[in-house]
């Protein structure tokens, strides 16, 4: 399966400054691409169309919005739909990521309504789970990964497994700290979330992807993309700069 190399770009950027970002991008890593990887932008709403139009001419990279609302359109003020993410360029949404659950006040229920909808609506989506310090040192990863997971895929239908959705484990106390989680707990991590993926959706839950989010850097890409269960990279803060992202790509 090809790793899965995504950016997040959150809210940085103009339209003008992401197209020069995603057209650099383009330029250093389209023509180096391995076989085995795929590259995934997600920047912020108001640059999915310069940026797919940067994109559109490389292959293996596509784009995605960094959120949804889980209807068809309606009275939803501020909100975008899948459609509207589908009609801009894009093939897949980030659902649940840490800043939405814990800046925004987002609930498990609601990614879970997010995720499925988008599904349905013909996206693929990156569903974001992970710990805060508080839960790991109290005991709970195993706990909270069961119950975000459970309540993440709750609506998602076998036949989108496994190409449609993959799961991001970010430990919330490894984003934007610089403090990467060690592969003894990415190990760790990971394999419980194939245990649970496999438990929930059989066979099809070995395909799959498990990326790691939480400080990835040109430094330690290498080393985390080559970890068991590990099937690609969310990276945030260092995929803001092309040359850093490319190597990351790369690594
Ligand atoms: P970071 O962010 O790479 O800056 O830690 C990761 C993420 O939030 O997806």
């Amino acid at each position: 399966m090809k790793k899965l190399m995504a950016a997040n770009w959150k809210m940085y950027k103009t339209a003008g400054e992401a197209r020069t970002t995603a057209a650099s991008l383009a330029a250093l890593a389209a023509e180096a691409l391995p076989d085995d990887r795929e590259v995934l932008v997600f920047p912020p709403f108001t640059a999915l169309s310069s940026v797919g139009d940067a994109l559109r001419h490389a292959p293996g990279f596509s784009v995605g919005g960094q959120d949804v609302y889980p209807a068809a359109e309606g009275a939803f003020t501020g909100e975008i739909s899948p459609a509207m993410l589908l009609d801009c360029g894009c093939g897949w949404v980030l659902t649940g990521h840490s800043e939405r659950r814990h800046v925004i006040g987002e609930t498990d229920e609601l990614v879970g309504r997010k995720t499925a909808f988008s599904l349905t609506a013909g996206l693929k989506v990156v569903l974001c789970i992970g710990e805060t310090i508080e839960e790991r040192e109290a005991g709970r990863l195993a706990e909270v990964l069961e119950r975000q997971m459970a309540t993440g895929l709750a609506g998602v239908k076998a036949d989108a497994v496994p190409d449609a959705i993959a799961v991001a484990y970010e430990p919330v106390w490894a984003i934007g700290t610089g403090k990467v989680a060690g592969p003894p707990e990415i190990i760790d991590a990971h394999a419980k979330v194939r245990q649970l993926l496999v438990s929930r959706f059989g066979e099809a839950g070995r395909a799959v992807r498990i990326l790691y989010g939480g400080s990835v850097k040109p430094e330690n890409a290498r080393e985390i993309i080559a970890l068991d269960n590990v099937d690609g990279v969310l990276v945030g803060g260092a995929s803001l700069q092309a040359d850093s992202f490319s190597r990351i790509i790369l690594a």
